[in-house]
């Protein structure tokens, strides 16, 4: 029998599988069928200090190797997004991590304890969205300073919830942000982001197809850079990673763990495909490892290094 249970900062999960923020928005019934679809973990959308519209549309558009989207963090504000936790929390049946972000630490430090009296299993800082910008013009996750403020602040506030720290692959400084957030307190980091930000130009309208002209890239396309962070951030940090960039098959979800993550989160493969990807992808984990002889998705952690 193969095993695909993992353990995330003191979590157990049934497999490695998280469905990444956003993908499917906040409400408890959309997440609820990710579980049920298989699914070993979910985070809900980022939730921040006010109601936000978002970005005009078209916000998201699938490009041909992935998705490009420019959403501008649309969320209920905290007050209503706590109520949407606490709901996800009672019904859904695996470990529920609510993501959060504002524009400064005490920001964070705010929505993050507002959020944590809904008891989420884990609850993860969005310090790498395109959309907010942190101290000098750009996201917290770009610098080991601000990365590290912002957990630090969290960290003083919420006690009994683990800190997940989500990275950005647009730094040269990852190593040194990695290794910040984890001495500022994280638990685990989620590496990552969306890749960019991109731009796609429509050639009939002579201009960006987003209304926001640019936006984060997501799916298939990004995954050697996404794999790449991973493989530098276990090298430089103790602490469990979530690896999250263009996984939509079991190959894809296994590379990751040999680069050294503990779960793997997925996003726009569930855009395209619907929740039913996470059975898919853990049946394709299971009959690689069956055929591989490996018993435990545990002993492929970090297998790459060597
Ligand atoms: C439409 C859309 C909305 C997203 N919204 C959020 C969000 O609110 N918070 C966040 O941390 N990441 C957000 N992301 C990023 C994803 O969680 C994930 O990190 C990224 O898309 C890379 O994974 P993937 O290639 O599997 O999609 C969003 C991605 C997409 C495509």
């Amino acid at each position: 029998m193969v095993e695909l249970g993992a353990q995330l900062a003191g979590v157990e999960l049934r497999n490695p599988l998280v469905l990444a923020s956003g993908v499917l928005g906040v409400s408890a019934g959309t997440i609820e069928r990710a579980a049920e679809s298989g699914a070993g973990a979910v985070t809900l959308k980022s939730i921040g200090p006010k109601p936000r519209a978002g970005h005009p549309n078209p916000t998201v558009l699938e490009w041909g190797c992935g998705l490009i989207n420019a959403v501008g963090l649309s969320n209920p504000g905290m007050e209503a997004g706590a109520r949407e936790v606490e709901e996800a929390v009672r019904r859904v049946k695996v470990p529920v991590i609510a993501s959060v972000f504002a524009g400064d630490a005490e920001g964070f430090a705010a929505v993050a304890e507002t959020v944590a009296a809904a008891k989420p299993a884990l609850l993860e800082l969005n310090l790498s969205c395109p959309n907010v910008m942190g101290e000098h013009g750009v996201p917290f996750a770009y610098e080991p300073g601000s990365a590290a403020a912002v957990v630090g602040a969290v960290k003083a506030r919420v006690r009994g919830i683990p800190l997940v720290a989500k990275l950005s692959p647009n730094t040269h400084l990852l190593s040194g942000v990695a290794r910040a957030v984890e001495g500022a307190g994280a638990d685990a980091i989620n590496m990552g982001n969306t890749l960019g930000p991109g731009m796609i130009i429509s050639l009939e309208a002579r201009r960006p197809v987003l209304a926001n002209k640019a936006g984060g890239v997501s799916g298939p396309a990004v995954r050697p850079v996404a794999v790449r962070c991973v493989w530098d951030v276990f090298e430089a940090v103790k602490i469990p990673i979530i690896g999250t960039g263009g996984v939509s098959s079991g190959r894809d979800a296994l590379e990751f763990v040999m680069a050294g993550a503990a779960c793997v989160g997925v996003g726009s493969a569930v855009a395209w495909g619907g929740p039913a990807v996470f059975r898919r992808i853990a049946g394709e984990m299971r009959a690689w490892m069956e055929a591989n002889g490996v018993s435990s998705v545990k002993e492929l952690v970090g297998a790459a290094h060597g």
